[in-house]
């Protein structure tokens, strides 16, 4: 018995002197670059330069929605020492060498995602041919892991793009659509999916016959463009502005930008060979970062997210949303229904008046709109969207909401009242979630006839930016309310993950922990920028003080004293919050808190006179920074472990995602439990004792933390797949 032929990952087909190549990787959703497709690669471009009869080549992708989605990044977590993997950067550039020297032309034609080393295949073609559908993106994400393109990336693109297109793409990672890599140059053509294969064989044997020559508009931005980029000192310039913008946004703490700057410079300056030496060397070097275990991680966690429906097996089925009712037009309320538009849904939006429905629907267009400015949506498109929005002052049209939003303000009274008066006109089966950021939902849901349908739906401002949402489920929750909120907020684009019910939930309690312990050291006398500086400088996207005028100081005086009636010693709150909330002082919002601003809301420096009214004369303490993070960060994670051990948290997992996309922790840091394993749960414990000893029982350290310093284990594995 003979066994079963392994499909080929390349697939080869005639079509008259054309090679078309299809790249299937077998039993895999998706094409990635792993080592056998490279070694198939290889072999295919050695059998087609062998090939008299062949005078040109196509390579499509066999998966419906993808090209390549990029490097197969498990192989990545295998590098023990920087040579592993600037030796195989070096490998996947050779590869690439090969096919970009072929005698016969070699078209890409691109369905779908091609990404990473999907797309430096694709520029080692001689012709790039996309399809116009919006499915097909084109990237260099790999700075998002922490790493630069290795497989040539560096050199190829801003060779066909023009330096400055090129730093654009590869310092960010961000997506382009096949519109816009038109006007890039990055491909040469658009087309409709349908006739992608027959104009790719066309143009392959039009490149052979010498008939087509591509045209390459993109090279830089137009004349100035191409001055630049063959220019010496314009080029300084460039190189140099790219480096200052990297650094004051990163704070230097990735070091994948800056790496990719000089890997495209020595392209520049000492030739082809010298620029993929140099790729392949930083590429190496990055792999085995910190930084990019813990991105790589966290593209793991996300990606694992994607298919945990939050509850246990068996899974129930989700009840489709259609319609969403959402109560209270203010600014969340907007902001969900600005997100739900776009997924096609039904939006009826309630408030108590018109002027306020009104707003709300303003504060919706101007969400929409910017998507129409930014041309990702058409005038059509956008008019869609909004006739699906409508507004009003009673609950007329909620009987067919499928799932109800609540957004009023942060007051349970009128939480339970709004709960009484919508829930009889709902339909039987309909979610009901509430938006509240502190309130227990189980609390919320005494008001119900039905509590099994309450749950919490957390969205973090502003919505439609930001990527988590958390999902609350209260004890009496039923599954299938579970699953259908997690399902429609994945829908809506978020990460969602899914925690039990406790005063604060997750997120909340995490941050305010952080938060009160920035207002304790003000009590303290330390300065408020010098605060603020301290933990940007460990990585938050900004000072915690600053969070509190951007949230509200009021806001943040509310959940604090719902935490603090909850979690007594552990999240007392400060004097300098308490005062400062007396006071009046709301942070941006109106126009005065810790910092000053102007008539337009942006930021100046401290506002002085607020020591006043914290208390002390000026910043009367020098508190050293390392104090500042520790104490802060410690606050945060002890409090992220406390949620474990209590089973707010389903996994650290749940903990780490939250943290880093809902409340801004380091994501080069991996989240607060990756953060434990990275410093070690016993060093942790000490420090937290230590600092119990300084200032009191809020820095016990969690038992959950004690228990596995004891057992010196970590919450995740130390190597491999880390979830
Ligand atoms: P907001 O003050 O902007 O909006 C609240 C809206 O509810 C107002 O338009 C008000 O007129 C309306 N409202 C009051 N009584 C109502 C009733 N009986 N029926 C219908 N509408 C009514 O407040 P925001 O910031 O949108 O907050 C809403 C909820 O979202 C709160 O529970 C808050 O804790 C939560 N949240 C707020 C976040 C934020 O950053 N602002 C973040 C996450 C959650």
């Amino acid at each position: 018995m003979t066994a079963p032929a392994t499909p080929p990952l390349i697939r080869r087909e005639r079509d008259g002197d054309v090679l078309i190549l299809t790249i299937d990787t077998p039993g895999a959703p998706v094409n990635t670059l792993a080592p056998a497709l490279g070694d198939a690669l290889l072999s295919v471009v050695g059998d087609l330069d062998r090939d008299p009869e062949i005078r040109a080549c196509v390579i499509a992708s066999g998966k419906p929605d993808s090209f390549i989605a990029g490097a197969d990044i498990e192989q990545f977590l295998e590098f023990r020492r920087e040579q592993d993997a600037e030796r195989t950067s070096r490998m996947g550039q050779d590869i690439l060498n090969a096919l970009a020297a072929l005698r016969v032309p070699v078209v890409a034609a691109i369905h779908g995602a091609c990404l990473g080393g999907g797309l430096e295949l694709a520029l080692a073609c001689r012709y790039r041919i996309a399809t116009d559908h919006p499915k097909t993106v084109l990237a260099l994400p790999e700075v998002q892991l922490g790493l630069i393109p290795g497989m040539g990336g560096t050199q190829r693109l801003p060779r066909l793009v023009g330096l400055q297109a090129a730093l654009d793409l590869i310092l960010t990672g961000k997506n382009v659509r096949a519109k816009k890599a038109l006007q890039l140059g990055l491909v040469d053509e658009m087309v409709h999916p349908a006739i992608l294969r027959d104009i790719a064989v066309a143009r392959a044997l039009e490149l052979a016959n010498g008939t087509r020559r591509p045209v390459r508009p993109g090279r830089g931005a137009g004349a100035t463009g191409l001055l630049l980029d063959t220019n010496f000192a314009g080029r300084g310039v460039v190189f140099r502005k790219a480096r200052e913008s990297v650094l004051s946004k990163t704070h230097g703490h990735f070091p994948a930008p800056l790496a990719a700057i000089d890997a495209v410079r020595a392209g520049f300056e000492h030739g082809m060979a010298a620029g993929l030496r140099e790729e392949a060397k930083r590429f190496g070097e990055l792999a085995m970062t910190e930084v990019s275990r813990q991105l790589i991680f966290l593209f793991f966690a996300t990606t694992a997210l994607k298919k945990d429906a939050g509850v246990d097996a068996p899974v129930p089925a989700p009840r489709p949303v259609r319609k969403l009712g959402v109560l209270g037009a203010g600014f969340m309320g907007a902001g969900i229904a600005s997100i739900a538009a776009p997924r096609g849904t039904v939006v009826r939006l309630k408030d108590t008046d018109t002027a306020r429905v009104g707003k709300g629907l303003a504060a919706v267009r101007d969400v929409l709109q910017e998507q129409l400015r930014r041309r990702h949506v058409t005038k059509q498109q956008f008019a869609d969207q909004m006739s699906l929005v409508s507004g009003a002052t009673t609950y007329a049209g909620f009987g067919n909401a499928d799932l109800v939003i609540e957004a009023v303000f942060e007051d349970l009274d009128l939480k339970h009242r709004v709960l009484r008066e919508v829930e009889p006109a709902l339909a039987p089966g309909a979610v009901y979630a509430s938006n509240t950021s502190t309130i227990p939902i189980a609390r919320i849901a005494q008001a119900a006839v039905h509590p099994e349908r309450v749950l919490g739906m957390h969205f973090f401002s502003p919505v439609h930016r930001m990527p988590l949402l958390e999902v609350i489920a209260a004890p009496a929750t039923d599954r299938q309310a579970i699953v259908t909120a997690v399902d429609y907020g994945r829908a809506l684009g978020k990460t969602v993950i899914v925690v039990r019910d406790g005063p604060g939930f997750y997120t909340t309690r995490a941050l305010a922990a952080y938060l009160n312990e920035a207002g304790l050291l003000l009590d303290e006398g330390a300065a408020i920028d010098a605060v603020d500086r301290a933990l940007v400088e460990f990585g938050f996207p900004v000072g915690p003080i600053t969070l509190l005028d951007e949230v509200g100081i009021d806001v943040g005086g509310k959940v604090g004293r719902v935490l603090a009636e909850a979690f007594g010693n552990r999240m007392t709150p400060s004097q300098a919050l308490s005062r400062v909330v007396e006071a009046g002082r709301t942070g941006r919002k109106g126009g005065s808190g810790f910092y000053r601003y102007d008539k337009t809301g942006t930021k100046g420096g401290v506002d002085p006179t607020v020591y006043g009214v914290i208390g002390h004369a000026g910043a009367h303490n020098p508190i050293p920074g390392g104090e500042i993070v520790e104490r802060c960060v410690l606050a945060m994670v002890n409090e992220a472990a406390h949620c474990l051990q209590e089973g707010i948290l389903r996994s650290p997992r749940d903990g780490d995602i939250g943290a880093v996309f809902g409340i801004g922790f380091p994501p080069f840091r991996g989240g607060p439990f990756r953060y434990i394993d990275t410093v070690g749960a016993e060093e942790i414990v000490r420090r937290l004792e230590e600092l119990e000893g300084r200032f009191a029982a809020r820095f016990r350290p969690a038992e959950s933390l004690i228990d596995l310093a004891r057992a010196h284990r970590r919450f995740y594995p130390a190597e491999g797949r880390p979830v």
